[in-house]
C-alpha cells in the first residue's frame, strides 16, 4: 500500500473511503492525532523519516509542520560529530518549554543518537518520553501504546535482516520531482573514525524488485528523480532466492534506469574501494544516470587513510579518480575531507589539499576531525591535534574547495545543459531552480508553459562558487 506524497490525513482518508484500508477512517476520527518530525544528519534519515511517517499513518496519525499544535515531536537524530548532538540537545531544550505548555506532549528520539545512547537518553533528557533506534522503527505502534500508557518506551535492537523493503515512505516535504529510495542499510566498514556502524548495525541490502517498483511508482505519480541511497552503495548485494542469481550495484543501476528514461537516477554514496569499472560503464551508457560520482576521499594521505581503516592508498584513489574520467568524460566528482585526524602531520595535510586539485572536486562536505566514543580511533589512537590547529588546516580545505568549485563552475559558462525543473528558486517567484546532469543548482528566468518535473535546456551565462544562472534555450 503506498500512501501518495504529501499530506497526509486527507490522503489517509481517501484511501480508506476507497476501501483499502478499511479501520483507518474510524481511527484518525477517534484519534486524530498529530505528530511533529525533524530530521537531523544525512539522506538516510530523512529517508527514514519517511518510513516512520507510513507507519505512523497507518496508526491514524498525521504529520503537522506546526509543532504548538502536535500530540507527538520526534526528533530523527544523528551522531556523526559532538557538534550534530550537541544540536540535538539544544533543541530539546527549546522542546522543553512546548512541554511546559501542553503536559499531553510525547517526546521521541529517534535514529543514531538514540541508538549510541540507549537508555542513557531517558536519564540524561527527563522530558524524554520514547527511544527508538533505526531498526526499530517497526516497532513504534506497540511504542506508542506504552507511552500512552504513562511508562516510557525503548526498542534499539539492531537487526540483520531488517529493510524495510515493503513500507511505502509517506513522501515528506516533497518537491514532487525528487524522491530518495533506501538501497540498503549499515555499514560494515569499519573507518576508525566512524559511529555509523555502531548506530545502523550490519550491512544489508534491499531485494532489488522492491527497489525498481518504488522507482515505477514514483515516475508514475510524476517524480523525475530518485536518489539511491545507502551508507556504501557499491557494495549492494542481493540474491535472487528464486534463482540465486547475484546481483551488484552495477545491476541494480541498470533495472533502474530501464525504469523510464525521463527518470533520472542519482546514487550516494559511493566507496572508492568499491567502485568499479562496471559501475562507471553503466554510468556511461545510459543517459539518465546522472555524471556526478560522490566519491569521499577524507584523506590524501596514504598513512592516514590506513589509520582510518580506510581500505585504500592515495595510488589506488587516483586511479579511481582517473578511472572516472577516462570513462565518463563529463562527470563532476565531489567528496569528504576530514581535517586534524589523529597524529595528521602539516605535510599530510598538504596531501589532502593536493588530492583535492588533482580530483578538481566540484564540490565538497568538509569537517574537522570529532572523536566519537566507542570508534577504533577512540580506542586506539590519541585525539592530538589541537583544536585551533584543526580548524586552520580545515579553513585552507574550505578555501582550496571554494576556488575549485568557482574554477569548476566557470568552465560551464557558454554550455548549454538538460535541466530538471524542481520549483521556483529560493529568490523570485519569477525564476526556476533546477540541477544538470552533474548536479549543479541552475537559477534561471520561468518560462510559463513549463513546469517543475519538466526538462529545459538552459545555456549558462554566469558563474558563482555555488551557483549558476542560465537562461532557456530551444
Ligand atoms: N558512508 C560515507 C560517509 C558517511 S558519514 C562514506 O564512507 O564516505 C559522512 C561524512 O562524515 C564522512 O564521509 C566523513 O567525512 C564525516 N565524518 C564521519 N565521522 C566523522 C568524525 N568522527 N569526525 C569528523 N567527520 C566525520
Ligand atoms: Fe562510516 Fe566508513 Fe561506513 Fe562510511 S564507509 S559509514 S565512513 S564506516
Ligand atoms: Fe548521522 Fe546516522 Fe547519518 S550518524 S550521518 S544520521 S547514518
Amino acid at each position: 500500500m503506498y500512501f501518495p506524497k504529501g499530506d497526509h490525513s486527507d490522503d489517509i482518508l481517501e484511501e480508506a473511503r476507497q476501501g483499502e484500508v478499511l479501520d483507518y477512517q474510524s481511527r484518525v476520527k477517534a484519534g486524530g492525532r498529530q505528530y511533529y518530525i525533524e530530521s537531523y544528519g544525512c539522506q538516510m534519515n530523512f529517508s527514514d523519516s519517511e518510513i516512520v511517517a507510513s507507519i505512523l499513518a497507518q496508526e491514524g496519525l498525521s504529520s503537522t509542520k506546526d509543532i504548538s499544535s502536535a500530540d507527538f515531536v520526534f526528533l530523527n537524530t544523528c551522531s556523526i560529530r559532538e557538534k550534530a548532538e550537541d544540536t540535538v540537545r539544544n533543541r530539546l531544550k527549546e522542546i522543553q518549554a512546548y512541554k511546559k505548555k501542553n503536559q499531553n506532549l510525547k517526546v521521541g528520539v529517534l535514529g543514531c543518537m538514540a541508538e549510541r545512547l540507549k537508555s542513557k537518553f531517558l536519564e540524561e533528557e527527563k522530558l524524554v518520553d520514547l527511544v527508538v533506534g533505526p531498526d526499530a522503527y517497526r516497532d513504534l505502534p506497540s511504542l506508542l501504546d506504552q507511552v500512552d500508557s504513562g511508562e516510557k518506551g525503548v526498542n534499539v535492537y539492531l537487526s540483520r535482516e531488517e529493510t524495510y523493503a515493503d513500507i511505502s515512505p509517506l513522501r515528506l516535504d516533497s518537491n514532487g520531482v525528487c524522491a530518495f529510495i533506501s538501497i540498503m542499510r549499515g555499514c560494515d566498514n569499519m573507518c576508525s573514525f566512524c559511529v555509523v556502524p555502531f548506530t545502523r548495525g550490519r550491512e544489508r541490502s534491499r531485494d532489488l524488485y522492491s527497489i525498481v517498483a518504488e522507482a515505477k511508482d514514483l515516475f508514475q505519480q510524476g517524480f523525475r528523480e530518485v536518489t539511491l541511497l545507502g551508507q556504501n552503495v557499491d557494495s549492494y548485494k542481493w540474491t535472487n532466492p528464486e534463482s540465486n542469481e547475484l546481483i551488484d550495484f552495477s545491476m541494480l543501476l541498470e533495472q533502474v534506469a530501464l525504469v523510464n528514461p525521463d527518470l533520472r537516477i542519482r546514487f550516494s554514496t559511493s566507496h572508492p574501494k568499491d567502485i568499479t569499472d562496471e559501475v562507471l560503464h553503466v554510468i556511461a551508457k545510459y543517459d539518465n544516470i546522472c555524471n556526478y560520482i560522490h566519491l569521499p576521499v577524507q584523506s590524501g594521505n596514504s598513512r592516514i587513510l590506513k589509520l582510518m581503516n580506510r581500505t585504500y592508498d592515495r595510488d589506488w584513489y587516483l586511479n579511481r579518480v582517473d578511472a572516472i574520467y577516462k570513462i565518463i568524460p563529463d562527470c563532476a566528482i565531489s567528496s569528504d575531507m576530514i581535517a586534524g585526524f589523529c597524529s595528521e602531520s602539516d605535510e599530510e595535510h598538504q596531501d589532502t589539499l593536493s588530492i583535492m586539485e588533482y580530483a578538481n572536486y566540484s564540490y565538497a562536505y568538509m569537517f574537522a576531525y570529532s572523536e566519537r566514543p566507542g570508534t577504533l580511533a577512540a580506542k586506539k589512537l590519541k585525539d592530538d591535534i589541537p583544536e585551533e590547529i584543526k580548524k586552520q588546516r580545515l579553513s585552507e580545505i574550505i578555501r582550496l574547495q571554494r576556488q575549485l568549485s568557482y574554477m569548476h563552475n566557470l568552465k560551464d559558462v557558454g554550455q548549454t545543459y538538460k535541466v530538471l525543473i524542481e520549483g521556483n528558486s529560493k529568490k523570485s517567484e519569477d525564476e526556476f531552480k533546477g540541477r544538470n546532469s552533474q548536479n549543479k543548482m541552475i537559477i534561471f528566468p520561468k518560462n510559463n508553459m513549463l513546469k517543475a518535473g519538466d526538462y529545459v535546456n538552459v545555456k549558462i551565462i554566469s558563474a558563482s562558487s555555488a551557483t549558476l544562472t542560465g537562461q532557456i534555450v530551444d
